[in-house]
């Protein structure tokens, strides 16, 4: 391309070089931009700054689309002023609306117009004349000899991010600038979201990780065994000091398993019915457990030692018709008895007290910075459910401890493909009492309806990999606070290993960015293959 064909940039006094752009049309907040594409390479998600030059009022505008342009003649004669010389002169030819143009050594004019583009650009700030902080737009637009040009990634962290000395390092934004964000404003309720495979759990492990640099206590439900490789905690076991700090491997269902009474009555009772167990039978057992473990708690605070009692103890029990009584007593019992069986096949219970591990002990391994990785891959779906509500249960236990002892040591939980485990229920518990008790949660899924409107509502921040159906855009910018348009036209084509972040991180600015590699790092997950190397 020769360069003699453009204009030639014009200096602006310190400010970044204005792009050769031309405003075609502004409609609504949305501008039109005509731009030549060898020349300028635009990125969907860009943030532009568009100056009048008489005032020096500017409004932000951010990249949200791109198409060809089509030609009518007003275009024209601005695509002309695009490319430098003007037109020739042929005012027969132009009284039909034709335009005559300068052939240049085969290689014409018309062709490089016909590589124009148009960049539409969403319209979202304004900025006085004297600089400063970006307002909220007020519909003011400037005149369309406006200089654009790339805001510069500073202004833009310095209108979106804020630093109150956690910074969280995510990627790179489009502008090859490290991209941080203030690891409070990732506090309480987060969405990670994306098809399959388009990276939520990488980014997910990016965070974990800074989180963890930061000294960040974090929980991570894992159900494909994919957090379990990243770098380990070193820890005296001796003196329990954290060498290093990384992630504690707790396998549920291996040395991970929690205790009957431990585990709470209330998931307790969940998981039975879940099973099947009828009402009737229900009540009997949570009347009965409910005065057992008051029993337990007096003889505790009196210093006293209580028996273990765990899933066998229970299965004893219905053997010997402790649960209900009168005419239908074997039936009662005969359908507790079963349901215990069955829970005892999740092998999420512990036998022996000995084997009752407690997530206490494991928290203090992590409060100072680590993440305790909760290996779910060998329990079934509705083991799951029971299990993770139960430690739901327990951290709200931690939480309050830290609250009472005014230490705030609250955990990060990343809840890896929560749609298989979390409920409902589980989910608006977290979500409702998230601010009182100090938890963080990442809902890392890709059923992106089942993710609740309330949720997305509530959610702090929206991190949004590749979605590209509608339906499910169309669902999650439910909860965004941007429109539809730019939720679509961002996430619907959003790059490989690139995201979108919106929420508190970015004061509601949606801002792409590519995600760390995090390079050295063995992020791997271990897939089982039929068909491998060597088979
Ligand atoms: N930013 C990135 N840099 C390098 N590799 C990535 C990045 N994002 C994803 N990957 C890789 O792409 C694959 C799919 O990513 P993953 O996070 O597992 O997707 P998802 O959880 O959305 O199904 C993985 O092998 C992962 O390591
Ligand atoms: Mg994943």
């Amino acid at each position: 391309m020769k360069a003699k064909l453009y204009k030639s940039p014009k200096s602006n006094g310190g400010k970044p070089e204005p792009l050769n752009l031309q405003v075609y049309r502004i409609e609504g907040d949305l501008v039109e931009l005509l731009f030549y594409p060898r020349q300028i390479d635009l990125r969907v998600g860009e943030t532009l700054t568009l100056q009048e030059r008489d005032t020096g009022r500017s409004v932000i505008a951010q990249v949200i689309a791109f198409r060809s342009a089509s030609y009518p003649s007003l275009v024209q004669e601005q695509m002309d002023n695009l490319l430098g010389p003007e037109p020739l002169d042929a005012p027969l030819l132009e009284a039909i609306g034709f335009r005559m143009f300068v052939e240049n050594g085969g290689n014409g004019r018309s062709l490089e117009l016909g590589n124009i583009k148009v960049a539409l650009a969403k319209i979202r700030k304004t900025v006085p004349a004297e600089g400063g902080r970006w307002e909220g737009w007020d519909g003011w637009i400037p005149a369309r000899d406006a200089d654009i040009f790339r805001t510069r990634d500073e202004e833009v962290f310095a209108n979106a991010t804020r630093d109150l000395g956690y910074p969280v390092n995510l990627g790179w934004t489009l502008g090859g600038h490290s991209f941080q964000v203030e690891g409070q404003d990732l506090e309480k309720v987060n969405v990670i979201t994306g098809v399959k495979g388009s990276g939520k759990s990488h980014l997910a492990k990016v965070i974990l990780l800074q989180l963890i640099e930061l000294g960040a206590p974090c929980l991570v439900f894992d159900i494909n065994r994919e957090y379990i490789h990243l770098p380990k905690a070193e820890i005296d076991t001796r003196t329990g000091e954290v060498l290093q700090r990384g992630i504690v491997h707790l396998e549920a269902g291996g040395n991970f398993r929690l205790g009957v009474r431990q585990f709470g009555l209330a998931p307790l009772m969940t998981m039975l019915q879940r099973y099947g167990l009828p009402e009737v039978s229900a009540l009997h057992l949570e009347n009965r457990l409910a005065r057992l473990w008051e029993e337990a708690e007096a003889m505790e605070r009196e210093g006293r030692s209580v028996p273990y009692m765990g899933l066998e103890q229970l299965i004893q029990m219905a053997e010997e018709h402790e649960f209900g009584g009168g005419s239908s007593a074997t039936v009662i019992n005969h359908a507790i008895r079963s349901r215990l069986d069955a829970l005892k096949n999740t092998h999420i219970f512990a036998r022996s007290a000995s084997e009752a591990a407690s997530l206490g002990k494991a928290y203090r391994q992590v409060r100072g910075g680590g993440a305790l990785v909760i290996d779910m891959s060998s329990l079934s779906n509705l083991a799951r459910e029971g299990f993770v509500q139960a430690i739901i249960e327990l951290v709200k236990d931690l939480c309050v401890w830290e609250i009472e002892h005014d230490t705030h040591r609250f955990p990060f939980i990343f809840f890896e493909e929560a749609h298989l485990y979390v409920s409902r229920h589980s989910i608006d518990y977290i979500v409702t009492r998230a601010r009182h008790l100090g938890i963080t949660s990442f809902f890392v899924t890709n059923m992106i309806h089942g993710l609740d409107e309330a949720v997305l509502r509530q959610a702090d921040n929206l991190f949004l990999l590749r979605i590209p159906f509608e339906d499910d855009v169309r669902h999650v910018s439910r909860g965004a606070a941007t429109d539809y348009e730019t939720m679509a036209a961002f996430v619907r084509r959003l790059r490989q290993r690139h995201a979108l972040a919106i929420g508190n991180v970015t004061a509601q600015y949606p801002l792409i960015f590519s995600v760390d590699p995090l390079e050295g790092v063995n992020t791997a997950g271990e897939t089982r293959y039929f068909f491998r190397n060597g088979f």
